[in-house]
């Protein structure tokens, strides 16, 4: 891979962050809702207990993985926040996502819920250390880059070493400000679940900016998630201000 050398990257530091409205945690972004069942109390128990312990786990953490139940019934559980959260605000966003994800998906032994913060999956299969890009979603607000061809050079570039930086840290988050096409600055960020080790979490990062580079080019920002990894950019600092963003495309084919 060749470099520009043009690019000029700052690792930010994870600061404490003001988030400025408390919608910040009140609509999720994407749920999906799998493993429908009709009733059963003892799938019902676990995911319950699964769902309290969780909310204690991010509350200390920041991130949460467990299980409860038996056999057939046993349910897995993890809960994570952007690495640039404090823990109070996560706890916020986890509580909002476990209470959320009860109305949304009241009888499903399998959903995962992102929030712009947050994220929350359950499952009666071990999914823990696996690196999922299974429901890739993209979202950009549409807003495409006034000189196209530089800015996607630019991002190919970022991705990259963002890549790099991101697997080998017990974190599983950085997060970056790039000055891009000489007049315009990105925000940008990469994070997989902290269950992942490092080659996991760099198959996760491979895979979905395959997506990246081919929905992503040209516009001004855009949000991949995945069930075990996100990167993110754009030209507003939406670690502090709530960016709205569409679906721009759901990657076919890859639940
Ligand atoms: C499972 O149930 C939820 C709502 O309870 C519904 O939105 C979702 O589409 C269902 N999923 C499947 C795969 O049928
Ligand atoms: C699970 O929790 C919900 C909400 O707190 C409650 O209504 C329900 O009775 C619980 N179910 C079981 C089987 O514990
Ligand atoms: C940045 O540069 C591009 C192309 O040179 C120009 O179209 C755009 O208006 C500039 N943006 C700002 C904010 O100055
Ligand atoms: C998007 O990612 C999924 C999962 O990795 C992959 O199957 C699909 O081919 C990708 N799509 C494109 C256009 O790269």
């Amino acid at each position: 891979m060749e470099f520009s050398g043009k690019l000029f990257i700052f690792l930010l530091l994870p600061l404490l962050l003001q988030i400025s409205t408390c919608d910040a945690y009140a609509n999720p972004i994407y749920q999906a809702c799998n493993k429908n069942f009709t009733s059963d109390n003892l799938l019902k128990d676990s995911i319950n207990k699964t769902l309290s312990s969780l909310s204690a786990k991010t509350s200390l953490d920041s991130f949460g993985i467990s299980s409860f139940g038996d056999g057939f019934f046993t349910i897995y559980g993890l809960s994570q926040c952007r690495g640039s959260l404090t823990v109070d605000q996560c706890t916020l966003c986890i509580t909002e996502a476990t209470k959320k994800i009860r109305t949304l998906c009241p009888n499903s032994a399998e959903t995962r819920i992102w929030y712009d913060h947050c994220f929350l999956h359950y499952d009666t299969t071990r999914f823990l250390g696996e690196p999922d890009t299974s429901f890739t979603r993209v979202f950009s607000s549409g807003l495409i880059a006034a000189d196209p061809i530089k800015f996607n050079d630019d991002l190919v570039d970022l991705v990259y070493r963002m890549k790099a930086m991101t697997v080998g840290i017990e974190e599983k988050f950085s997060i970056y400000q790039a000055d891009v096409s000489k007049n315009l600055s990105i925000i940008a960020t990469a994070q997989c679940t902290r269950d992942l080790e490092e080659l996991a979490c760099r198959q996760c990062l491979d895979k979905l900016s395959e997506n990246f580079s081919s929905y992503c080019k040209y516009h001004l920002d855009c949000y991949v998630i995945s069930s075990s990894c996100v990167l993110r950019y754009g030209v507003t600092d939406f670690s502090k201000i709530p960016v709205s963003l569409s679906p721009l495309v759901f990657a076919a084919g890859s639940d």
